[in-house]
This record gives C-alpha cells, sequence and structure tokens, in this order.
C-alpha cells in the first residue's frame, strides 16, 4: 500500500473531501491540495535480504469520491520504494496476480541478461518469479517497472513502477540527507490523463507518434500535491516515470539547487543550476535548501517535444503542456535547523579514456513517414524502429564482447527521443559534434538524443542466457518497434 507517512500533516488545507462534498464544480475539487505520498520504503536488510512484490490491480482514488482502475506493486498505484546495498545478493520474489502476463525490469541495475527483466523473462498470471540479484555497483536511484513487450505503455500508465535504491558506504560517509520521506524524497513524476476525475488511457494516432501525454501531473500517484519539508537542506530523488513527456524542471522563486546525481549514482562534484531537464527514464538527485522556510513550488515548462507534423494537424495547445505548470508544493516547517551541507566533493570516478573503444555503432531512432515507407517496402508496417527497423524478439540486433568499451552514436528523428541501453553505464562524450554540457555529466542509463550524441560504453554484464535491450524510452515508441537487443559474451 502507498503510505501516509505524514498522516498528521492532513490538516484543513489537505481535506479535500470536505471541499469537493461543497463545491459544485468538479474543477475546484479537482484543484485542492493534497498531501504527497510516500512509498513504504522496505529495505532489503531488514527482510533478510528476500523481498516480495505482487504484480496486482486495484482502484485508486486520485480525486476524492472517483475511483479508477490502476495497477500496482503491493498496492493499487506505483510500489514500494526497495533499498538494497551494494555487496548484498538480494532475492525479489516477483509474483504475477494480474489477469495478463507480465515482466519487471531493475532499470539501471548492472545485473547478467538473464536477471534482467525484460521482454524475455515473462512472468505468467499466477506465476512467481524469483530472480537473485547482485548487487555490485555504487549508490543510485534506480526504478522498476513493467518490460512486456507491446504491453510496457499501457501497464506502467496503469501504474506498474517503483523506487529502487542502491546505496554503499561512500555514500553513508558523505552525510547526505537520508531520512527516507522526511529530508530525502522520493519523487516519480508522471503525467495523466484524467476524464470527470478518472483515469483515462488515451489512444489513436498522436498517442503513436508522439507518446500518450495527460493533462494532469502527479507525484507519487498525487494530483496537486504538498509536502512539509524541513527548513534545511532537502534531498530530492526525482525519477520520470511519464511516458512520454519529457520535464523542464525549476522552482518559481527561480533559487539554485544542486545537481548530486545522475542515472550511474553520484556525481564527482555538485552542480549548481536553476533548472534542469528531464526525460522518461531518466533519475537526477538534487539537494534544495529550505531554510529561508519560504513555500516554494517546482515547476515544469511547457511540453513541446512533438514532431514538427503534429504542429500542422492540430493546434499546439490541443498537443502540449499549457505554458509553466506547478508539479509539487513544498512547505517548510519547524525552526531553521544546522543540517547537512552541501559537500564540495562527493565520488571519485574512474574516467574510461575513448581511445579505448574497440569499435562504434550507430543507432537512429527513426519513426513517422519516413518508418512508414520504409516498413511499406521492407514488408511490415513499423511506424517505429531503430535504423528502420522494428524490434523483433527472435532476431539479435548486436553482439557485443564482455569487458569492451565501444562508441555508440545515437540520434533521434523528428523529435527529442531518450535512449535507454540496459545492462551498462556509459558518459556522453559529445553532442552534437561538441563537448558535453553540464546536463551531460555522469553516468548514465539513458540519454535524450535529436541531435547525434556520442556515448562511451562499457559491457561488464553477460547477456547471453538471455538478451539486453536498447530503447527509445518514450514507451509507446517502445511498444511501436524503436528497440533492438544484444548480446554481451
Ligand atoms: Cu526503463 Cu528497457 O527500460
Ligand atoms: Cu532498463
Ligand atoms: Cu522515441
Amino acid at each position: 500500500m502507498m503510505l501516509t507517512r505524514r498522516s498528521f500533516l492532513a490538516g484543513a488545507a489537505l481535506a479535500g473531501g470536505t471541499a469537493f462534498a461543497a463545491s459544485s464544480s468538479w474543477r475546484g475539487a479537482a484543484a485542492e491540495p493534497r498531501e504527497l505520498r510516500i512509498p513504504e520504503l522496505i529495505d532489503a536488510r531488514s527482510q533478510g535480504q528476500s523481498i516480495s512484490l505482487k504484480a496486482q490491480a486495484g482502484r485508486t482514488s486520485f480525486f476524492p469520491g472517483r475511483e479508477s482502475r490502476t495497477l500496482g506493486y503491493n498496492g493499487s498505484y506505483l510500489g514500494p520504494t526497495l533499498r538494497v546495498h551494494r555487496g548484498d545478493d538480494v532475492e525479489i520474489a516477483v509474483t504475477n496476480a494480474l489477469g495478463e502476463e507480465t515482466s519487471v525490469h531493475w532499470h539501471g541495475l548492472l545485473i547478467p541478461g538473464e536477471l534482467d527483466g525484460g521482454p524475455h523473462q515473462m512472468i505468467r498470471p499466477g506465476a512467481t518469479w524469483r530472480p537473485v540479484l547482485p548487487i555490485r555497483q555504487p549508490a543510485a536511484t534506480l526504478w522498476y517497472h513493467s518490460h512486456v513487450h507491446g504491453r510496457t505503455a499501457e501497464q506502467v500508465y496503469a501504474g506498474l513502477a517503483g523506487l529502487l535504491l542502491v546505496t554503499d558506504d561512500d555514500e553513508k560517509a558523505l552525510g547526505l540527507p537520508s531520512e527516507y520521506g522526511v529530508d530525502d524524497l522520493p519523487l516519480v513524476l508522471q503525467d495523466r490523463q484524467f476524464e470527470s476525475g478518472r483515469l483515462i488511457l488515451p489512444e489513436g494516432m498522436m498517442t503513436l507518434m508522439h507518446g500518450r501525454r495527460g493533462d494532469t501531473l502527479l507525484v507519487n500517484g498525487t494530483a496537486n500535491p504538498v509536502t512539509r519539508v524541513p527548513r534545511r537542506l532537502v534531498r530530492l530523488r526525482l525519477v520520470i516515470g511519464s511516458n512520454a513527456r519529457i520535464y523542464d524542471l525549476a522552482f518559481g522563486d527561480n533559487r539554485s539547487f544542486h545537481w548530486i546525481a545522475s542515472e550511474g549514482g553520484l556525481l564527482e562534484r555538485p552542480i549548481e543550476l536553476r533548472s534542469l531537464s528531464l526525460a522518461p527514464g531518466e533519475r537526477a538527485e538534487i539537494l534544495v535548501d529550505f531554510a529561508d522556510g519560504r513555500p516554494v513550488v517546482l515547476e515544469t515548462g511547457p511540453d513541446t517535444n512533438a514532431p514538427m507534423m503534429m504542429g500542422m494537424l492540430a493546434r499546439a495547445s490541443d498537443l502540449i503542456g499549457h505554458g509553466w505548470e506547478p508539479v509539487l508544493r513544498f512547505e517548510p516547517q519547524g525552526g531553521a535547523a544546522t543540517g547537512a551541507r552541501v559537500p564540495e566533493r562527493l565520488v571519485a570516478h574512474e574516467r574510461l579514456d575513448a581511445s579505448r573503444a574497440v569499435g562504434r555503432r550507430r543507432f537512429a531512432m527513426t519513426m513517422g513517414m519516413g518508418g512508414m515507407m520504409r516498413g511499406m517496402m521492407g514488408g511490415g508496417m513499423g511506424m517505429h524502429g531503430i535504423n528502420g527497423r522494428a524490434y523483433d524478439m527472435e532476431r539479435i540486433d548486436e553482439e557485443v564482447r564482455l569487458g569492451d568499451v565501444e562508441i555508440w552514436e545515437v540520434s533521434g528523428e523528428m523529435m527529442a527521443h531518450p535512449f535507454h541501453i540496459h545492462g551498462v553505464h556509459f558518459e556522453v562524450l559529445s553532442r552534437n559534434g561538441a563537448p558535453p554540457g553540464p546536463r551531460d555529466q555522469g553516468l548514465r542509463d539513458t540519454v535524450v538524443a535529436q541531435e547525434p550524441v556520442e556515448l562511451l560504453v562499457r559491457f561488464t554484464q553477460p547477456a547471453v542466457a538471455a538478451p539486453f535491450m536498447y530503447h527509445c524510452h518514450i514507451l509507446e515508441h517502445e511498444d511501436n518497434g524503436m528497440m533492438g537487443q544484444f548480446v554481451v559474451r
């Protein structure tokens, strides 16, 4: 279940139910602030290194008095946050209590292919899958989600996603804010479409072209969320669980914050920013100082990532966001405390030398009219693909040698696409021929590409019994063929 850890906070301002009953207008009730839900934390060490997850159907009230049919792990929407420790072996028993097949992918975990939870590790209804995951990587914010080929978008949209946190001694030694749900907040950002307060699944050509978008922003499944924070430095773990939307995040008062961790874990040193763009599949940890006690709203800019052609077919305002929108309101509480400080250095990274790269491969994420034409000529109507070919579970697209370092050059047709590679960490070597900017720093497993991006990829995990995937993390693109697979041996 999604727990309300700080339910004592549910004061008058948060009593949305009352406001709804008294309001004749649906819009008014929908706009009531709600206390941010914090998913339950399950620490593998307190469970004897064995965690149970059950994928199940349920009903969720995103708005008072309006129930939606949703999916979740151990609850009705999303799943618990799992914390695992570097060096441990953790069994996660996943039971499928859905009426359809599912799989659970550990996005960002460096583990062998057969444990990865991609489309080759399907769990039949009623069955339990019991991978034992060797945790051998630095502290990082990862996540887990459904990965059934052709059904990932719908299952994730309905709620099948959760957080997976890796922790280690290096991270603990830094003294970063780490009181879960208090000064270390997990924030799963999603946009969803509602009709009269009930979750609906948008369908159609637009959805296929630019991915499923929604008119409502949710954080941890909470609409119009507000959260109380202590008056000190707070760590936010931002996870983009949207199917397609790219976020452009900034605080309403334009305060700066420190970016401390990318997808692969902590950066070498904090980077001070005033805005941060994040795409589906990407994560970032930031430190925000609330010592001044002033309430502030985390906002996102307009969602403008759509093929040009679409703008001609529909008014841009029907397609994409409407200017700056609130994501989450923070209300600092209590006296100003002296808490954690922003460290000057975080962790040392072993730099990969690009001259060690043994080869280069190119991946163009292709879509739209180009893909349609190629599909018609090549048989098969695949609209989305990689290098013009739609994903085929029976076809191994690439073979890589275990231990190698390679340069992967990635680009995207018509719009920005978040490219994700399973089972690896990589660094951005260049973007559009130029050295990477601040946002491309750090170890990553997902990166936005439209203009060509060169990645230095290190293959440390075997994928022999089952391949790893690489794909666009716009889930509708992925489901419709913008994915390939590779073996590592
Ligand atoms: Cu987040 Cu292949 O997935
Ligand atoms: Cu992944
Ligand atoms: Cu895409």
